[in-house]
């Protein structure tokens, strides 16, 4: 990583690359940016490109590609069966993570489709560190559940531990000797463990969890995802591993694992997956629900300009000065916003800024959805469009009560090389400004609610006329500024 100190003695996060293509953004006026919001339900995933300034929804498929990505693509091999693009890939998987088998598919969750749909029986359990949710739905779908061992500090919102996303090793030994090796599934482990902000494992950790699963006979299945972040923490927080390179690190893991799949969304910064492994049975089991789900064994889905930028995102993740900087502008607005008061996950992790609905609008009950109320309100004072990751991402029980989530977020995601240090200082400032002003903030109420995934189309509205307040005490601090 490079480290450079500046005279002044500021701690600033600074790009090891250039930035050579650019869109043009636009900022509506707020008055604008209300009618947005209701014309989406309140709901960050129905609002229209052209209405939003910062678009902090996720990093998925949004990350900036490299030059190199981009000229990949130029040079790819079209055909259905047995193109010189997938042969390339496949050989990237082989370097990278020593696994003999490559199964493509077009993103993460159609691996999760078939990892579920081959391993997962009725009344199985899946013990993970965390869920995600496409995840949990294609377990539960198969008739399987979830089990969440996480560690108990992976839970707690402010917290100085550097691996919050650590199972509990206890916990999986518990739950396979009281359930039986033969109801687990597999146990899924999490990288950059999404929903509790972003928070990496230890490779220590992913070892006690990995002898855990030789001990029984089961199988440990590695959702690298969010890799990328996880191998900065593991580098930098690890020390044991500080001397080790990223491509050592990530060795190391893969060697522990008996699947790993991702979304090449994320990990790679192209858009499709895979799934890997060294175990030729394993394999053999996958294989044909991927020429029925996803497309032949050598594309899965994926246009093969894709499966290029693939093949050498995954080779720019072992640069060092790659992976630190979604992390490091991360920790950087995390920091200044932690100075502000304002509350947010700590310490940093990966993916995004987290913010803690639960202290940030202590006044709004979970039944009026905080997060979701947050959410909402960061749009209308800034353009900024984050994601609800608390009680709306939720799914209601079986008999239609509300599920809360153990956690509240705002999730304002960090694509890799997006954005500019000034654009996260406006986001940082309007922020700042909307925490001072919560106490306008109110709450949401479904208005539509599907019964599976609601959080994507579901649609809500305000409980009171908070927002024109909160719009109104805008227009008095801010005058006529966008
Ligand atoms: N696993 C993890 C850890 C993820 O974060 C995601 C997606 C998936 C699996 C599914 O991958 O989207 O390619 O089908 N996360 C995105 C997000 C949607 O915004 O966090 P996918």
């Amino acid at each position: 990583m490079a480290h450079i100190k500046f005279y002044s003695g500021e701690e600033v996060p600074l790009e090891m690359h250039k930035v050579r293509i650019v869109q043009k953004l636009s900022l509506p006026h707020i008055e604008r940016r209300l009618e947005a919001l209701n014309e989406a339900g309140n709901n960050t995933f129905l609002l229209k490109n052209a209405d939003i300034y910062l678009d902090m929804l996720t990093d998925s498929g949004v990350n900036a590609m490299s030059d190199r990505q981009l000229a990949a693509m130029m040079e790819s091999d079209d055909s259905y069966a047995g193109s010189a693009t997938f042969t390339k890939l496949e050989n990237k998987i082989r370097d990278i993570f020593g696994t003999e088998y490559f199964l493509p598919v077009h993103q993460g969750r159609a691996a999760e489709n078939v990892l579920a749909k081959v391993f997962v029986r009725p009344g199985q359990v899946v013990p993970m560190n965390y869920h995600f949710t496409t995840t949990k739905a294609h377990i539960c779908v198969n008739g399987g559940s979830v089990d969440e061992i996480i560690i108990d500090e992976g839970l707690e919102v402010t917290s100085a531990n550097p691996f919050k996303g650590n199972m509990d090793v206890a916990k999986l030994e518990a739950i396979i000797e009281k359930r039986g090796a033969e109801n687990i599934a597999f146990v899924r482990v999490e990288t950059g463990t999404n929903l509790i902000g972003g928070q990496p494992h230890s490779l220590e950790n992913l070892r006690q969890v990995s002898n855990v699963c030789n001990k029984y006979g089961v199988m440990l299945v590695f959702d690298a995802s969010l890799l990328a972040d996880n191998l900065y923490f593991i580098k930098t927080r690890e020390e044991a591993c500080k001397q080790m390179s990223v491509r050592e690190i990530t060795r190391a893991i893969a060697d522990l694992c008996d699947i790993i799949y991702f979304s090449a969304r994320k990990l790679g910064c192209a858009r499709g997956g895979g799934i890997c492994t060294r175990n030729r049975d394993l394999y053999m089991k996958m294989r044909e629900l991927v020429t029925l789900y996803e497309g032949f064994l050598t594309y899965g889905g994926m246009s093969v300009r894709e499966i290029e930028a693939i093949t050498v995102g995954l080779d720019e993740t072992m640069d060092e000065d790659m992976i630190s900087q979604g992390p490091q502008f991360i920790a950087y607005t995390v920091n200044e916003l932690n100075r502000k008061g304002v509350p947010v996950i700590t310490p940093p992790g990966g993916l995004g800024v987290h913010l803690d609905a639960k202290r940030f609008v202590s006044h709004v009950p979970q039944a009026e959805y905080a997060a979701g109320a947050l959410a909402s309100a960061l749009f209308l004072v800034s353009g900024v469009r984050g994601m609800e990751r608390g009680s709306v991402s939720e799914q209601r029980d079986d008999d239609g009560n509300e599920v809360y989530s153990n956690m509240e977020l705002l999730r304002l995601a960090v694509p890799r090389r997006v954005f500019t240090l000034s654009q996260l200082k406006y986001a940082i400032d309007r922020i700042v400004w909307l925490h001072e002003n919560r106490a306008l903030i109110g709450g949401l109420k479904f208005v539509e609610e599907p019964k599976m995934l609601r959080f994507f189309f579901g649609k809500l509205a305000p409980t009171s006329d908070w927002q024109h307040k909160l719009m109104a005490k805008f227009r008095a601090d801010l005058g006529d500024s966008l």
